[in-house]
């Protein structure tokens, strides 16, 4: 969704905040732009389309000040136009804004502004009464005047302002939309989110709601909601310096997928102790606490959603307890049954996900205990929950989400043991055995992206299908959902993912010879069962790339090709058995030509409903 830079200093300051646009880009735009305070006034531009449309339009070395304000725009209300894009200001052009979120009443207040002071509006967004306001309410500070004009809003926003008379100043504000601060050595930055400042600074203060900043060059002074200064402890990211970056990789997925195995092994070993045992000190739940939950949701969107497919069997396999999982769209809109023995876990790479938060917000509110496992440091998801399980995944820039989900998978995993051995549910030979196989997990997982070349060669075979279905047992079903959204997402290719015993319910009648069918066999319990799955879909025609575990070679017989993952437990199979599909969806739109990283239509992190 929509970005925000704002730099103050002593540098170009049209230089750093194109940077910051540029790695703000994963969470998606259509239009972009930038506000500067130049000799007593401001001066704007704005394109469509890419960051570099704008660059070309501020390279004349005129357009240039040491304070400035920055967009990406992903359009909700109006077009994607230059008109429509940020920053904008108010009629005497004295004040320019940039704003991240919806303004709800903006209708209301548009019509007040033009029939009490005749103001003409230019653009069709909510965001432009922001401007029209603070400019109404400006008397020399602009502090005073953006708190004026907040108190008129209803809505979630994040916002930078600049105003011609005060040039060495941005005052910013938010109410559930993202927003930071980087701390500079005589400079500061605000921004949406933490890559966009991770080349310049690695101190931030993240920005709280109703919470107010104004950034000089030497000082950054953050106001709570009552005006009062608020000390704020400072956060170091320990990212790498790169991590925000595309290295040599051609995409940032490519890359992301490649990362799997550090991430995996850094969000394990963050949370065991010398004695193997699980910490989850900065997560409050007691064994009294766990002993009185008596039931569990889960909900999330999309790719967090199939991690938490597989947490449900996980948890209820280990902690025995009912667990129900739900997407976030869904769950608002049902009836469910949650009280103060309910424990809602919300699982979001963002911490930011609209559905994801009201969710959460509607459980907290009716008692539940709420557990979130969430990927970005002081998101809106993780600072509303009662405890919160980071993972450690770093930034994930390309849309189509990876690590995330395996690190989400990771998370689930010690959920289950923590609370199955907390309960006493799971006993310490089991306990032991699995710890075993999550640790060697990072290995298993190299093992499978050095297998790279053969799949990559099957999707240079397969990449010209139409339909592409994905059948699984058991973990296997959850696992086919998330490769049946990856290869979608990017190759825009029409596929479909169903629990294999409930095609002959229906949809075995789809199948023919143009059918290619991923077929999951990883569960050995469930491999005889999905083998006869896979003969019966060999039997109308369909071509199969079979999936299993290496040395379960029966699959060979019924499948077209087959790919072999390493040998595990059952459980902790969805791991290794996603990392194909994966690399399988990447090459199939890199064959296709597709924009790997930015999909059409689709933003990184989507705070709408
Ligand atoms: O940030 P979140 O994990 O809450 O995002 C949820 C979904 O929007 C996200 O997983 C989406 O489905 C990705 N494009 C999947 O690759």
């Amino acid at each position: 969704m929509c970005g925000i830079v704002g730099y103050v200093g002593t540098d170009h300051a049209k230089e750093k905040i194109i940077d910051g646009l540029k790695r703000l880009e994963y969470r998606g735009y259509d239009s972009a732009g930038i506000a500067l305070p130049i000799n007593g006034k401001i001066q704007v531009q704005k394109a469509v389309g890419e960051i570099k449309n704008l660059e070309a339009k501020i390279a004349s070395p005129d357009f240039d000040a040491p304070v400035g304000i920055g967009h990406t725009r992903w359009a909700t209300h109006g077009k994607p136009t230059e008109i429509n894009a940020h920053p904008h200001l108010n009629e005497e052009e004295t004040v320019a804004i940039v704003h991240n979120g919806i303004i709800e009443n903006y209708q209301e207040i548009r019509e007040w502004l033009a029939t009490e002071y005749g103001i003409k509006f230019k653009s069709e967004t909510d965001s432009e009464v922001i401007a029209h306001l603070i400019g109404l309410f400006y008397n020399g500070d602009l502090l005073d005047a953006v708190n004026k004009a907040v108190a008129e809003m209803r809505g979630a926003y994040a916002i930078a302002a600049i105003a011609a008379d005060e040039p060495d100043k941005i005052v910013a504000v938010r109410k559930d939309a993202p927003l930071i601060a980087g701390i500079g050595d005589g400079f500061n930055f605000i921004a949406s989110d933490i890559p966009a400042v991770l080349k310049y600074v690695r101190d931030v203060y993240l920005i709280e709601n109703n919470e107010t900043v104004v950034l000089t060059k030497d000082e950054i002074v953050i106001y709570d909601e009552n005006g009062n200064k608020v000390d704020r402890e400072v956060y170091v990211v320990n990212w790498k310096a790169d991590a925000a970056d595309k290295a040599d990789y051609d995409h940032y997925m490519l890359k992301e997928i490649h990362e799997q195995p550090a991430v995996i092994s850094e969000t394990l070993m963050s949370r065991l102790n010398p004695d193997d045992s699980i910490r989850l000190d900065d997560i409050s739940l007691t064994k009294e606490d766990i002993d009185n939950i008596n039931k569990i949701y889960i909900v999330a969107c999309g790719t967090a959603y199939h991690a938490g497919l597989v947490g449900k069997m996980v948890i209820e396999k280990m902690a025995h307890i009912p667990v129900e999982i739900d997407v976030a769209s869904e769950f608002r809109y049902r009836d469910t049954f949650i009280d103060d023995k309910t424990l809602f876990i919300a699982i979001s790479q963002s911490g930011e996900t609209l559905d994801t938060l009201a969710a959460l917000r509607d459980a907290k509110d009716r008692g539940a205990r709420i557990l979130s496992v969430v990927n970005a440091v002081g998101s809106s998801i993780a600072r509303e929950s009662h405890d919160v399980f980071y993972t450690l995944a770093g930034p994930e820039v390309a849309v189509a989400s990876t690590k995330a989900y395996t690190t989400q998978l990771i998370c689930m995993y010690l959920i289950g043991l923590y609370m199955g051995s907390t309960k006493g549910t799971i006993d310490k030979e089991y306990y032991n055995y699995m710890l075993g196989e999550l640790k060697a997990l990072p290995a298993k997982v190299n093992k499978v992206i050095e297998n790279e070349p053969v799949i990559k060669e099957l999707a240079e075979r397969y990449h010209y299908r139409d339909n592409v279905f994905f059948i699984g047992r058991g973990l296997d079903s959850g696992v086919s959902y998330e490769g049946s959204l990856k290869l979608k997402e990017i190759s825009y290719i029409h596929s479909f993912a169903i629990a294999a015993g409930e095609l002959k319910h229906g949809t075995i009648a789809l199948m023919d010879s143009d059918t290619l069918v991923v077929a999951l066999a990883t569960q050995d319990k469930l491999y005889e069962k999905m083998v006869s799955n896979i003969v019966e879909v060999q039997a109308r025609g369909a071509r199969i790339i079979g999936l299993a575990k290496e040395g379960k070679t029966e699959i060979e017989k019924t499948s077209d090709e087959v790919i072999y993952i390493p040998q595990c437990a059952d459980e902790v199979a969805p791991v290794l058995a996603v990392v194909p599909l994966q690399i399988f969806a990447y090459y199939v739109a890199l064959e296709k030509g597709c924009n790997i990283d930015k999909p059409k239509n689709l933003a990184k992190s989507v705070t709408v409903e």
